[in-house]
């Protein structure tokens, strides 16, 4: 099935757009029911852009068919969500997204060399824009000893001078860029640690045309680290981006920027504080829409204080 026939958005349209216009959309992880229905609830009340990201281990939790019995069963309004698959790393997988029908792929070979990198990416894009599928790829990785995702301990940022010569040659729709983000909960030791805005400038100097994402772009708002803590969780020391940082990262052609992790502590500090405080509640719905109602809160604050991509569609 192809994304148009869902009503899906072209990823490449939305974020082309975005550039132009010097906003970001957000990229937002979901798993379940709940989490697409706070990001789609967020989206109609922003007027707000949205890419509804799928990773890997996401894909295979909630299985193909519940996937796309999901995306097939809500309704969209024109040019504004795009399905997007979150860090592919391989060729098939990024294939298999294709196929089943989402917007855009990103396929992460930021770990691999260089050449390796370029040639599967290459592979990926000639086969997504068969189909007018969006593709995403990195260079440069991002640290996140946490993340689930990567696994990554080390930090290398991305090679201002390498930049051009891949996107030429990967024919790449956007580009991810390693500059001092990290994925999980835990980024920062002090809140006054910087981007490393001097590499971001330096690249969109050699690809002002190119779309820029970037990754682990987190805040962590700290009243859901205050409130996990407080209702039976143990998160100390959790810290984020600042988000006068992603806004300037924005000012600077980042298009896309993504968001997991203050998601699922929007959705946890809600359900924690709900079982805390009502200790007889037993029934999922109630705690479930608790969760669902203070992550569409935190995407709403999310895209008018950091993406500005509301009332953009
Ligand atoms: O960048 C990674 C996202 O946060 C997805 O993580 O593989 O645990 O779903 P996940
Ligand atoms: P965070 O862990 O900062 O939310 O990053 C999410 C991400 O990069 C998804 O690809
Ligand atoms: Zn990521």
């Amino acid at each position: 099935m192809h994304y148009s026939n869902f009503g899906l958005a072209n990823t490449k349209t939305l974020l082309n757009r975005a550039l132009r216009g010097g906003y970001a959309v957000p990229a937002f992880n979901f798993y379940n029911m709940e989490t697409l229905d706070a990001i789609l609830k967020a989206a109609e009340i922003t007027q707000s852009p949205v890419i509804l990201a799928v990773s890997e281990s996401a894909l295979k939790y909630m299985g193909k068919d519940i996937l796309m019995g999901l995306i097939c069963g809500a309704k969209y309004k024109k040019n504004q969500i795009a399905l997007h698959l979150d860090h592919g790393h391989s060729f098939e997988i990024c294939k298999t997204a294709i196929d089943l029908g989402f917007s855009s792929v990103m396929f992460d070979g930021s770990a691999l060399p260089t050449k390796e990198n370029i040639k599967i990416s290459r592979r990926t894009a000639d086969y997504a824009h068969k189909f007018d599928v969006s593709v995403e790829t990195e260079i440069g990785t991002l640290s996140g000893i946490e993340d689930e995702n990567t696994k990554s301990a080390s930090h290398s940022y991305t090679d201002p001078k390498i930049v051009k010569d891949f996107v030429n040659k990967t024919q790449t729709d956007s580009l991810a860029v390693a500059i001092g983000t990290s994925h999980g909960a835990y980024k920062r030791k002090s809140a006054k640690e910087s981007l490393r805005f001097d590499i971001l400038k330096e690249i969109t100097t050699e690809i002002p045309r190119t779309p820029l994402v970037l990754h682990g772009a987190s805040s962590v708002p700290q009243k859901y680290v205050k409130d996990i803590n407080q209702f039976g969780g143990d998160i100390k020391n959790a810290l984020g981006i600042a988000p006068a940082q992603i806004r300037k990262a924005i000012s600077l052609h980042i298009t896309k920027v993504n968001v997991d992790s203050d998601s699922r502590l929007a959705f946890t500090a809600a359900i924690r504080e709900t079982l805390a405080k009502n200790k007889k509640v037993f029934d999922p719905r109630e705690y479930l829409t608790a969760a669902k109602e203070e992550m569409t809160q935190n995407c709403i604050n999310e895209i008018q204080n950091i993406m500005g991509s509301g009332y953009k569609i």
